[in-house]
């Protein structure tokens, strides 16, 4: 088997990005060189909290999980409680964690690690607003050309938004913060909601989890059921789009995905779209193009996928 991929899984759990991360610890294909918490979905007390229950859940007390920035770059922090829940977990009560966060700042971590391993061997998969790495690329430029790629979960055009009309969450949180990142130069593989909203929850689906047999198919299958019942309710789908483990799933089988090589932009001014990325999708400007923007997804593989890993742990 080839060398395992490092990655930095940088996250606000939240029950998707839990299936995210669970996904990748299942994965020997990846190497998770540590976790970055930054605030989003809840704030950052609860997703380092988060990240550090999820890592015992799949028994991995050994990943490294920092605390990132508690705040966006230059606005107030917007959360989702009204989808994730108050702990940004709900679903079910798993035990207090007791793993320790580890010594230092996200952001440092984020730089001393890319610092000190091969230029492009880390690729950095950003589940959540783009602050930590967005800081982590203004405090040390001298990081930007030492990334593999990133491939993260934001924006949509199609499906225009979810948070607004116009503008998926995690760009709309920190959108000053996803256009360094957007304009870094750095190869880019976006999973926007023209893609998760394709990956559904079925019945038949949580069913699946909950038939591995495995406490954790079964906490996976509570977490699906609880944050269901907010895009079931929005849109009248059988289920909620599985958001972050698209990021993951990306790298473990990226035939799985379709998408185009376009340009992106972000709006940061207009109080109506903040947020918002602006696809080149049909090629109708000379903008370079600056990320492999996904449109398309093969959901039944998608899910075997994670299934058959969830039931690894
Ligand atoms: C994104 O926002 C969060 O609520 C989810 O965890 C996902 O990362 C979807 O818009
Ligand atoms: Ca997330």
């Amino acid at each position: 088997m080839p060398k395992p991929r490092k990655i930095i899984i940088d996250t606000d759990p939240g029950q998707d990005d839990a299936v995210a991360i669970l996904l990748a610890l299942a994965s020997p294909e990846l190497d998770v060189l540590g976790i970055t918490a930054v605030a989003g979905n809840v704030p950052l007390s609860l997703t380092e909290r988060n990240a550090r229950v999820i890592c015992e859940l799949a028994g991995r007390r050994d990943v490294k999980i920092f605390a990132g920035c508690d705040a966006p770059l230059s606005r107030k922090l917007v959360t989702a409680e009204h989808v994730h829940g108050k702990t940004g977990l709900d679903g079910i009560q798993l035990p207090d964690p007791d793993m320790a966060l580890s010594a230092g700042h996200g952001v440092d971590f984020l730089i001393d690690t890319l610092r000190s391993e091969p230029a492009g061997t880390v690729t950095l998969c950003p589940l959540g607003p783009l602050t930590n790495i967005a800081t982590a690329f203004c405090k040390a430029p001298d990081i930007v050309a030492k990334v593999c790629e990133i491939v993260l979960m934001g924006g949509a055009y199609f499906e225009a938004g979810n948070i607004t009309p116009a503008a998926e969450f995690n760009i709309f949180v920190d959108p000053e913060a996803a256009e360094i990142v957007f304009k870094s130069g750095v190869p880019l593989v976006v999973m926007p909601l023209d893609v998760t909203h394709k990956a559904l929850t079925t019945r038949a689906r949580v069913e699946a989890f909950r038939n591995l047999g495995t406490h954790a198919g079964a906490v996976v299958a509570s977490w699906t059921d609880f944050f269901e019942r907010f895009d079931v309710a929005k849109y009248g789908s059988e289920g909620a789009p599985l958001h972050d483990p698209c990021v993951i799933a990306y790298l473990l089988k990226p035939e799985l995905f379709r998408g185009r090589h376009i340009n992106v932009e972000i709006e940061k001014q207009s109080p109506l779209t903040l947020g918002m990325t602006v696809a080149d999708w049909w090629g109708v400007t000379d903008r370079a193009a600056n990320a492999m923007f996904m449109g398309d997804v093969d959901a039944e593989g998608f899910f075997a996928l994670l299934t058959e890993r969830i039931g690894r742990i």
